[in-house]
C-alpha cells in the first residue's frame, strides 16, 4: 500500500531527516499501512530524501526483524515462542490458529485479514501463554479465548 508522501515527510521532520534514525522512520513509516509493509517506491522516497541508496535501506531492512519484508493481514498475530509460554503449552494456541486460520506459521491468510507469526518473549510471562495482536497484548490464553477473540476482530473488520 502506497503511503501518503506528507505523512512520510512528517515522519522524516521528526527525526530532523538523520539517517541514523532510519529503523524507527521505517518502523513509523509501516505503522501507516494497513499492510504493515513500506513498499518500495516509498522505501525509494525514504532513501533520496536522507541521502542514502535504496541499497542502504534494503540491508537496514533485511537486519531488523521489527521492519517488515513483506505485507501483512490487518491483524498482525504474534504468538510468543519463548520458554514461558513453551511450558505453558503455546502449541495448544499455535495448533489452532493454524487450523481455524487454514494458515502456517508465517503466512498471511488469502483474505489479508491475519498473519500468523511466532516472535520472542515481549514480557507477558506472567501472563503466558501469550500472544500480541498489533502491539496489543492477551494473555491466559484458552482455545475459548482465542476463539471468542478472532471473533471480535472478524466483526470489527470493517472499522
Ligand atoms: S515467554 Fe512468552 S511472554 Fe515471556
Amino acid at each position: 500500500m502506497e503511503v501518503n508522501k506528507e505523512r512520510v515527510e512528517e515522519i522524516l521532520e521528526q527525526y530532523d531527516f538523520r539517517q541514523d534514525a532510519l529503523v524507527p522512520i521505517l518502523m513509523d513509516t509501516q505503522n501507516l499501512c494497513d499492510d504493515h509493509y513500506v513498499e518500495e517506491e516509498t522505501q525509494r522516497y525514504i532513501a533520496r530524501r536522507l541521502n542514502l541508496t535504496y541499497v542502504d535501506i534494503y540491508e537496514v531492512s533485511s537486519f531488523f526483524s521489527a521492519i517488515n519484508k513483506a505485507p501483512k493481514g490487518k491483524y498482525h498475530i504474534q504468538l510468543c515462542d519463548s520458554s514461558v509460554c513453551r511450558i505453558n503449552k503455546k502449541d495448544i494456541i499455535e495448533e489452532y490458529l493454524e487450523d481455524v486460520l487454514g494458515i502456517r506459521v508465517g503466512e498471511t491468510t488469502a483474505d489479508k485479514m491475519f498473519t500468523l507469526e511466532h516472535t520472542p518473549c515481549f514480557g507477558a510471562c506472567d501472563i503466558s501463554p501469550a500472544i500480541r495482536i498489533n502491539k496489543k497484548v492477551y494473555g491466559h490464553l484458552t482455545i475459548q479465548k482465542v476463539k471468542q477473540l478472532l471473533a471480535e476482530l472478524r466483526g470489527a473488520k470493517d472499522e
